[in-house]
């Protein structure tokens, strides 16, 4: 809690969404957190690295997760499946037949988009327009599309009916609607035919269900218990911006919970109240930026779906979905296997195959909810800044040690305490410049503590602590600056 002082040191900047993207964008390149990949070949689209600080935080959040996964539940191991895998598995699991988009091309332009985006972003114009009646009738008609013998045919009528241009060209010279797999294909050894298909894997999930039986045996796991995965994805999207939302490699963490069938309801409300509280509780994001969206039409594996969103700069969007799979997968995989996929119940003998609670999230897009979240403008004591409000646990850089003056034993004392806490934690030195720039150099990056040496340092052994967010200090021994990290980071 912020005293009245405090307060008055620190007063906040109001933004508008808008302009705060691309300030992250801005900020995520300059500070090392993003760049676009391949740069210097104008890079490739919807394609990121991760830089310095960007990879310190993407391995925080994914740290966290795997630890509050798999160290809090006695019931849930990991794995590291590979990407690539037997194409029966992706026949399995329906993705070579259904896992596809409704794509139109501009025939002038040579552009192609997403036909079900062009109608929805029409509907989205014709009710911010105000024009209700228009936004019912193409909402419904839109509706009927998606349910028609030739949904292809139908999108297609609706776009050439409503004369719906492209948003970026002004352009609609429209081909006909086509059904486009969203799975990258490559060949596999050194013929390339069509026997050597092998795809880059769209989900991480099917690695859990083909291995249920050997992760169950080895580690001896009874009913109900977890798998869990963080991995690479590759879904080949038409991607409409928004830096890292949609990419089309992009790292996933998912868990899959096998269940006894008819006790999924209580494990999926048991996961959903679970896995939305981890958001608040472990990463900080504000409560309020999360809301709940419950899928009326549900994907072909599941009876029951609910999204976790978070109120982006751009709009409420999917961070992390909750699925109820059924016995889906592991029926599909018995079936193109010939592999028994059944559980027996050592105590009653029962047999069946289990149902699956899936909890998927999206690791890249949590990363730009955290940072969507953090990013704050202000002033300290009148003078603007700008504060990454990062949770000390997700922050890249924990701590930040500053001698006042390079000169007279203040920069090898800073130097012997940074050298100290390295082991433990990830700790920036830094006499470059006024102490005030050093400071703001690491509010940018989300640093919770500066800890700065001083003359006082030298003769009393303590150092003083600096808040990010209050701007407020304290001084403490030096011979418990460890023990006061361990103690904000757990
Ligand atoms: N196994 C279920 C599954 O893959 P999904 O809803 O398609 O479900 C789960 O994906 C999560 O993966 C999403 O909530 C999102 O966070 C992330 N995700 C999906 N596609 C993505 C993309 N193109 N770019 C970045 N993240 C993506």
């Amino acid at each position: 809690m912020m005293s009245n002082s405090e307060q008055k040191r620190v007063q906040s900047v109001i933004l508008p969404p808008d302009k705060v993207m691309h300030k992250l964008v801005s900020l995520a390149k300059r500070r090392g957190f993003i760049f676009p990949s391949s740069e210097i070949y104008e890079g490739l689209s919807s394609c990121f690295d991760y830089g310095p600080l960007g990879s310190e935080l993407k391995k925080n959040i994914k740290e966290l997760w795997w630890n509050s996964m798999t160290r809090r539940h006695q019931n849930i191991v990991g794995i590291d499946a590979s990407i690539m895998m037997n194409p029966r598995v992706w026949e399995a699991s329906g993705h070579v037949s259904s896992f596809n988009d409704p794509m139109i091309d501009d025939k002038t332009t040579k552009r192609r988009y997403r036909a079900d985006h062009l109608i929805e972003n029409h509907i989205e114009k014709l009710r911010r327009d105000g024009k209700e009646a228009d936004t019912l009738r193409v909402q419904g008609t839109y509706e009927a599309a998606g349910g028609a013998k030739d949904s292809n045919r139908a999108l297609y009528e609706l776009i050439v009916a409503e004369g719906i241009k492209a948003q970026d060209t002004g352009s609609g010279d429209w081909t006909e609607v086509r059904q486009f797999n969203l799975m990258f294909q490559c060949n596999m050894g050194a013929v390339a035919d069509t026997a050597s298909i092998v795809y880059l894997r769209p989900e991480t999930a099917q690695g859990i269900f083909v291995n249920f039986h050997n992760v169950r045996e080895s580690s001896r796991m009874k009913v109900p218990f977890g798998i869990a995965q963080i991995g690479k994805a590759f879904r080949n999207e038409i991607v409409k911006g928004n830096f890292i939302f949609r990419m089309v490699e992009f790292e996933q963490m998912e868990m899959q919970y096998f269940v006894k069938p008819g006790t999924q309801g209580e494990a999926f409300e048991a996961w959903r109240e679970e896995r939305f509280n981890w958001y608040t509780n472990s990463l900080g994001i504000t409560r309020e930026k999360l809301h709940w969206y419950k899928h009326d039409k549900l994907a072909h594996y599941a009876d029951l779906a609910y999204d976790i969103k978070f109120e982006f700069p751009f709009g409420i969007e999917e961070i992390e979905g909750i699925h109820s799979r059924t016995d889906f997968d592991l029926k599909q995989h018995q079936e193109f296997s010939g592999k028994n996929m059944e559980y027996i119940d050592q105590l009653t003998n029962e047999r069946y195959l289990p149902y699956v609670v899936e909890t998927s999230a999206g690791c890249d897009r949590l990363f730009l909810a955290l940072l969507a979240d953090a990013y704050t403008e202000d002033t300290v004591d009148g003078e603007e800044r700008v504060v990454l409000r990062l949770s000390p646990k997700v922050a890249p850089v924990k701590a930040a040690v500053l001698p006042l003056m390079k000169k007279g034993g203040m920069g090898e004392a800073a130097l012997k305490l940074r050298d100290e806490l390295a082991t433990d934690f990830l700790v920036q030195y830094d006499d470059a410049g006024s102490i005030g720039k050093r400071y703001r150099r690491q509010d940018e990056i989300g640093t919770p503590f500066c800890i700065t040496v001083d003359h006082q340092s030298l003769e009393e052994n303590t150092v003083t602590v600096r808040y990010r967010d209050t701007a407020v200090q304290e001084r403490i021994d030096i011979s418990r600056v460890r023990e006061f990290l361990g103690a904000k980071l757990v």
